[in-house]
């Protein structure tokens, strides 16, 4: 697969067969991926990588605070969007219902869809990435959507499906717990990762983008 063609492939994989995913692999794809360029070559990535019983763990504990109500983390959740980008919030989450044949109505079956976020959408391992705390915090959180991006890429070599996921941190606690994450480091996202279950509906989707006209401004071209 050449990088344009990856790079067009690439998309949220949200269903997943249980299949383990090798250790070895895992390991090509980081090391790979850890080539990504960072801010003066600082390289703030602290990679946490969980599968197995710990991960079952994890997603238990997540869905429980989830169902207790807990608030997630203010610091780490998205705040509310308005205009053009709550429109493409929403537009998503009405194709991923559409396609998993849920409701507006059925709240019992949105509240399941949620929590399969919560658990990483059952995907056989996932990839933590935190910072030091001592680091600055845009120029890092820059430098972890880089490996973000290029661990998807690669995972698509190993035939790997992926999907970064912030629903997996809401709550760092639960990680901080489980896998031993100090609260010196300052954890940003997590990767869903695992082999596609190319039959579950959601996995069909294929996400909008913006025309690029509507977001280039070309200069001095004439
Ligand atoms: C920083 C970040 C956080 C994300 N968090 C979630 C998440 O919590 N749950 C989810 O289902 N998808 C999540 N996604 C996936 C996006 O919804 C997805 O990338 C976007 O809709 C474009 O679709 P595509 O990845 O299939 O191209 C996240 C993506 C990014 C980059």
């Amino acid at each position: 697969m050449n990088i344009i063609e990856a790079i067009r492939v690439r998309k949220s994989i949200r269903g997943f067969k249980p299949d383990p995913v090798p250790k070895e692999i895992l390991r090509e794809i980081l090391e790979v991926a850890t080539r990504s360029p960072s801010s003066e070559n600082v390289q703030p990535w602290e990679i946490t990588v969980v599968t197995g019983k710990l991960l079952d763990k994890i997603r238990q504990s997540n869905v429980e605070m989830l169902g207790s109500g807990t608030t997630p983390n203010p610091a780490i959740a998205r705040g509310n969007l308005y205009g053009i980008y709550r429109e493409r919030q929403v537009n998503l989450a009405v194709q991923i219902f559409k396609l998993m044949g849920i409701t507006r109505e059925d709240k019992q079956k949105r509240a399941e869809w949620r929590q399969r976020g919560f658990r990483f959408f059952d995907a056989p391992a996932a990839i933590i990435l935190s910072v030091d705390s001592s680091l600055d915090e845009s120029q890092t959180r820059f430098d972890i959507g880089v490996i973000s991006q290029s661990i998807c890429l690669a995972a698509l070599n190993y035939g790997l499906g992926t999907c970064i996921q912030l629903q997996g941190v809401l709550y760092p606690e639960v990680l901080r717990k489980f896998a031993d994450i100090p609260e010196s480091k300052r954890i940003i996202i997590s990767i869903a990762i695992g082999y596609p279950d190319w039959d579950f509906p959601a996995n069909k989707l294929e996400s909008e983008r913006e025309h690029i006209e509507n977001v280039v401004t070309w200069c001095g071209f004439d």
